[in-house]
């Protein structure tokens, strides 16, 4: 068995120093190298949606459970967060702060919710650190919408999901206003709960992940129709995270995060013709029960690729791991799986950020921001992604 694993690890090392050289100009003492470090943000239980105001080096975070903005000041360099500074949002320390996404109309601006205060607020992050975030716009949410949680500026309109079932009608409600006249909105009705909401960039057709139902809402802004799409129970349950992508990916992708028992390493697709398309992870211990909440583009020149995030939010059978997925070239089936587990197991991760060079996860439970940093390589050319998907390098290693 020792036997083993010292033979398995001269051929990684072996074939690690072999991918370095043939790839890269770099000497041969340099290692390659992909390390996690965790970052301490203010004690509180839910650290929760974070963005990088665009063009900066301020990244945004919400904690919820007291309703503080943390701003986070990264390296201009290496991108490791530096330095914060945090600020109470709304009319107290329950107003719920929860989304944040930055403004593409109204640039260096960003949009904020607060679920308890049933608002929407575009903010001026300020130019420093410490300086003071100033509301430049408010939008209330009107009766019977009751909750914002995440929101998203498409086009000319900011589009919240609302979390909490209206004290009028006891229904939970999607709400859409222009940016520049909100007294021009809509409320769709939903199922229970909209959580992530993404225009599809051939159709223009927004979809919408409903959580508790496990279903997704397809809305049609033109029309006002929209239609339920139901997730198979064969598959997975819990929509949660969705992305809009373009080029080789074109179309919104979506993640099922599972229930008590667990997930099942399914994530999905739709583009232009409509139809939800599965996909599932292969690795037979940390894909299988996998309940990925959230997900990101991972594209490089070197092809399509997705960033999905295990969490163990819903269930301790399924790993916290951030997972990086590529496929096969007719985007049929995933060909390779890179697995970074979180170095705190348990502390139900929650969102993925890649920045230009590094990736950030947010970690709801223990109130920590974890980054992942490569040397000498990059993600996706991880050696073991390789050993997990080649079934020759097995082989070889006896
Ligand atoms: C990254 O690799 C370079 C070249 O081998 C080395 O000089 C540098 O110290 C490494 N950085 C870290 C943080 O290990
Ligand atoms: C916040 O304000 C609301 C409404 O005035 C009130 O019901 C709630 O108790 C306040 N919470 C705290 C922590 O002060
Ligand atoms: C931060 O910005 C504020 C307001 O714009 C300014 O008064 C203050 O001097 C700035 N601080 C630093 C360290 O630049
Ligand atoms: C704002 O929207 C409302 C509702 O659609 C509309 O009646 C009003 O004319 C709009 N105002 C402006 C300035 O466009
Ligand atoms: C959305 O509705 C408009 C107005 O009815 C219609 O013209 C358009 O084709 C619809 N879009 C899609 C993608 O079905
Ligand atoms: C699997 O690994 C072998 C040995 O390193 C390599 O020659 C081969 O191209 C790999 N196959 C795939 C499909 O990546």
């Amino acid at each position: 068995m020792l036997y083993h694993v010292f033979k398995s690890l001269v051929v990684a090392l072996a074939f690690g120093a072999a991918t370095a050289s043939a790839k890269n100009p770099v000497s041969s003492n340099a290692l390659v190298s992909r390390r996690l470090t965790e970052y301490l943000m203010p004690v509180t239980t839910e650290t929760h949606e974070f963005a990088r105001v665009p063009n900066t080096n301020f990244v945004l975070l919400t904690q919820m459970s007291d309703s503080e903005l943390i701003k986070i000041e990264l390296d201009p360099t290496t991108e490791e967060p530096i330095a914060y500074h945090s600020f109470p949002m709304g009319r107290n320390s329950s107003s719920m702060l929860h989304g944040v996404w930055p403004s593409s109309k109204y640039p260096g601006l960003m949009w904020l919710s607060l679920q308890a205060d049933n608002k929407l607020l575009l903010v001026d992050p300020g130019k420093n650190l410490s300086s003071v975030p100033k509301i430049k716009k408010t939008i209330d949410i009107p009766k019977p919408g009751n909750g914002p949680h995440c929101l998203f500026e498409i086009g000319n309109r900011v589009w919240a999901g609302l979390k909490v079932a209206s004290k009028q009608t006891g229904q939970y409600y999607v709400f859409s206003a222009d940016i520049h006249n909100s007294t021009d909105y809509t409320l769709y009705q939903s199922l229970k709960s909209p959580v992530f909401i993404k225009e599809e960039p051939t159709t223009g057709l927004i979809y919408v992940t409903q959580d508790s139902d496990s279903s997704i809402m397809r809305i049609n802004a033109t029309s006002g129709e929209t239609k339920q799409m139901p997730i198979p129970p064969s598959v997975g349950n819990n929509a949660v995270g969705m992305i809009s992508a373009s080029g080789p990916l074109s179309g919104v992708w979506f993640t099922l995060a599972g229930s008590a028992t667990g997930g099942t390493g399914t994530f999905g697709h739709i583009g232009a013709d409509g139809k939800m398309k599965f996909f599932s992870l292969q690795h037979e211990i940390l894909g299988a029960n996998a309940g990925l909440l959230h997900i990101a583009d991972a594209s490089t020149a070197a092809g399509p690729a997705l960033w999905l995030l295990s969490t163990s939010l819903l269930s301790n059978n399924s790993p916290d791991a951030l997972i990086r997925v590529t496929f096969d070239s007719s985007l049929s089936s995933v060909a390779g799986e890179e697995y970074i587990s979180m170095q705190t197991q348990n502390a139900k991760v929650h969102r993925v950020l890649p920045l230009d060079s590094t990736v950030l996860v947010s970690e709801l439970n223990t109130f920590t921001l974890a980054q992942l940093k490569y040397n000498n390589t990059v993600a996706g050319r991880w050696l073991p992604a390789e050993l997990a998907s080649n079934t020759t390098v097995y082989t070889e290693a006896g």
